[in-house]
């Protein structure tokens, strides 16, 4: 199997996080969109906000965050702010509502002035942008003075994307290099008491972290499969930049491994990490 070291172009960090690739909405929903949507309903449940409150989504991708927001929440505004314009197309199409108003723009500079929102919140974003801390704390900062400010990220490092896990497993046996590339390498902070200390030091009080699971059935050996060939998002990326004989030895590896139900189902669970806490 082609060697994923050999792909190195600048540093480590660059060459692990160059299969961040955001474009397709559709691929992405495939790939993931489908289980944050399982997730986004009971973490706007579990952060408890106020009705007729004006929220920001940032990171918003194709929108399901927003759609559990919608359906749940009762808003009186809601924006999603992604810098995908794949993406921010396919959440436009998904979430239509006058309330929703969907732009351009980045977690780090968030182009709003400061106290403009009564919930901010973002949803498996925090761990893909350069400066985690900047993002967080801009959230703070457009907040209101006790508005909610809350996101939710995959607990990788304790292995709580079981079929994240269960690839990278496989595509280790073949080519230990690709260790560098498993979330679990590149995003150890998010633990619970990591995710404590980012909201801390980005400045919000009454931090509260909670595990929030949900079952990820997937259907036969090709549902669970087909989503890594689309190329939107880290394992799907490496998959991508695997020749296609390595990438059919990474898929019999797979198809070998996975744990079966009689009727051909694969039946996993994925944990997220809830955080919420009040812009003082
Ligand atoms: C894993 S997706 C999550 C999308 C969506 N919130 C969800 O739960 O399905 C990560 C998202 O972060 C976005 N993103 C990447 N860098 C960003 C940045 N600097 N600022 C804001 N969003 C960013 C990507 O475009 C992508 O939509």
């Amino acid at each position: 199997m082609m060697s994923a070291s050999k792909l190195l172009v600048v540093g480590e960090m660059n060459e692990a996080s160059r299969h961040d690739a955001w474009q397709s909405g559709g691929n992405y929903d495939n790939y993931m969109g489908r289980w944050s949507r399982r997730i986004a309903p009971r973490f706007v449940e579990w952060i408890e906000p106020a009705p007729r409150g004006d929220w920001l989504d940032v990171g918003c991708g194709t929108g399901e965050l927003s759609n559990a927001i919608v359906a749940h929440c009762d808003p009186k505004s809601l924006i999603g702010i992604d810098p995908s314009d794949g993406f921010l197309s396919k959440a436009r199409d998904k979430v239509r509502d006058d309330r929703v108003d969907f732009v351009a723009g980045q977690a780090e500079k968030l182009p709003f002035p400061s106290e403009s929102f009564d919930v901010v919140v973002s949803g498996l974003m925090v761990n893909f942008v350069s400066d985690r801390l900047l993002a967080v704390s801009e959230m703070r900062r457009v907040a209101r003075r006790g508005a909610t400010v809350a996101f939710y990220v995959w607990d990788y490092p304790g292995g709580g994307v079981e079929f994240m896990r269960a690839f990278w497993a496989a595509a280790v046996d073949l080519d230990p290099t690709a260790r560098d590339f498993g979330e679990d390498k590149r995003f150890p902070y998010c633990t619970r008491d990591g995710l404590a200390a980012l909201a801390e030091n980005a400045g919000l009080a009454g931090i509260d972290v909670t595990a929030i699971e949900a079952q990820t059935l997937f259907r036969d050996f090709d549902d669970f499969w087909r989503p890594f060939t689309l190329g939107t998002g880290p394992a799907p990326g490496y998959c991508a930049s695997l020749s296609p004989g390595a990438r059919e030895q990474l898929r019999s590896r797979l198809r070998t491994v996975l744990p079966y139900d009689r009727d051909g189902s694969i039946p996993l669970k994925v944990r997220a990490w809830g955080v919420r806490g009040r812009a003082p």
